[in-house]
């Protein structure tokens, strides 16, 4: 829908992300969005710095983020979060949003590309991104929607926010509130939890969405008691953000309520290959600053294979460091 390029602020020496809208009919709702973006201040909000009008093109400045969006800085290794990461990424998450909330300003376009992670797996900033520019990804949602499979799967905005948006936002588009924001953060946490859509990819996801049946919890989050009281909560939160009825969903305040009630860690993660696993129990990862020790009551979701990478955080240990968790990286 934009086109997004780094840019370098002269006057104050600094890059900027800078967006254009590609559709010149978008231009009137492209200001607007600025305005509304620019509402916003909370360090879960990515900054809009400026709106600038040059000859017939318009551009929003903002702030840049030097990471990666959701989807490319997390799952693109790993099929999905351990609880520790999903907690942090679902607190940050329930913070940014409910902060838009306050300034009631709603998203309405919620999915991991409009979401920028700085740190990947150590995730040392999370920001939300295009408020405002939602009301186009809606048109062109429709437009798509109408045109059939053909229109549904070129167009890329439709393709990306589809899985995560809320029923009625399907049903009745012009009738969208702050809870629709909320069922699109449930969704992603299904997907981040899970690994999968909850309700599919695609066309065939709409009936699905509308049926908001509550999608089905994998066995591996509750085989290894070490983990399994966190990744049950976050998935019980998570299904609580997909009721069909907006108003059985939590609130952004409640759900940052439920978030900071958690336990979790949030150390920095590394990553390594194991070396060797002996006694089906224990083994090491090797890194460059040297070997890692780890136990399998350590690792969540499949045991890694020796040779395989692994992604971690480690904590000082008697000989040599401990990991936990460790969690197999797709090869
Ligand atoms: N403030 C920013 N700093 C750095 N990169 C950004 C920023 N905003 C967006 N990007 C990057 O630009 C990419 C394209 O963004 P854009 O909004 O055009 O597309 P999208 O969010 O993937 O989908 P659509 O706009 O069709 O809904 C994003 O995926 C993200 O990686
Ligand atoms: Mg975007």
């Amino acid at each position: 829908m934009q086109y997004v390029y780094v840019a370098l602020d002269r006057i104050t020496e600094r890059l900027v992300a800078l967006k254009t809208p590609k559709n010149h009919s978008a231009t009137k709702r492209f200001r607007r969005s600025a305005v509304v973006a620019a509402k916003v201040n909370h360090p879960n909000v990515a900054k809009t710095l400026d709106y600038v009008r040059e000859g017939e093109r318009r551009y929003l400045i903002e702030e840049l983020i030097e990471g990666k969006d959701l989807k490319a800085a997390l799952l693109v290794s790993a099929d999905f979060l351990d609880p520790y990461l999903a907690a942090k990424v679902f607190h940050h998450l329930a913070k940014g949003v409910a902060a838009a909330h306050h300034a009631g300003v709603i998203h309405r376009d919620l999915k991991p590309t409009n979401i920028m992670v700085v740190g990947d797996y150590s995730l040392s900033e999370l920001k939300v991104t295009d408020f405002g520019i939602a009301k186009m990804a809606g048109e062109e949602l429709l437009e798509a929607v109408e045109g059939g499979d053909a229109s549904m799967t070129s167009s890329q905005t439709a393709v990306g926010a589809l899985p995560y948006m809320a029923p009625e936002a399907i049903e009745t588009p012009k009738e969208v509130g702050a809870p629709a924001d909320i069922w699109s953060i449930g969704a992603m946490m299904y997907h981040l939890l899970s690994g999968n859509y909850p309700f599919g990819q695609g066309l065939k996801a709409v009936p699905q969405i509308i049926a908001a049946q509550p999608p089905a919890i994998p066995v591996f989050l509750s085989s290894n008691p070490q983990f399994s009281p966190l990744a049950s909560e976050l998935m019980g939160l998570a299904i609580s953000c997909l009721k069909k009825n907006p108003q059985d969903r939590p609130t952004g305040d409640q759900l940052v309520s439920r978030c900071s009630e958690l336990c979790y860690t949030s150390s920095p993660r590394f990553r390594g290959v194991v070396r060797d696993f002996q006694f089906s129990a224990f083994g090491f990862i090797k890194t460059l600053s040297g070997d890692v020790f780890y136990h399998r009551n350590c690792v969540y979701g499949a045991l890694p294979a020796v040779g395989e990478e692994v992604m971690f955080s480690r904590y000082v240990g008697g000989g040599a460091d401990r990991a936990l968790p460790v969690v197999r990286l797709k090869n």
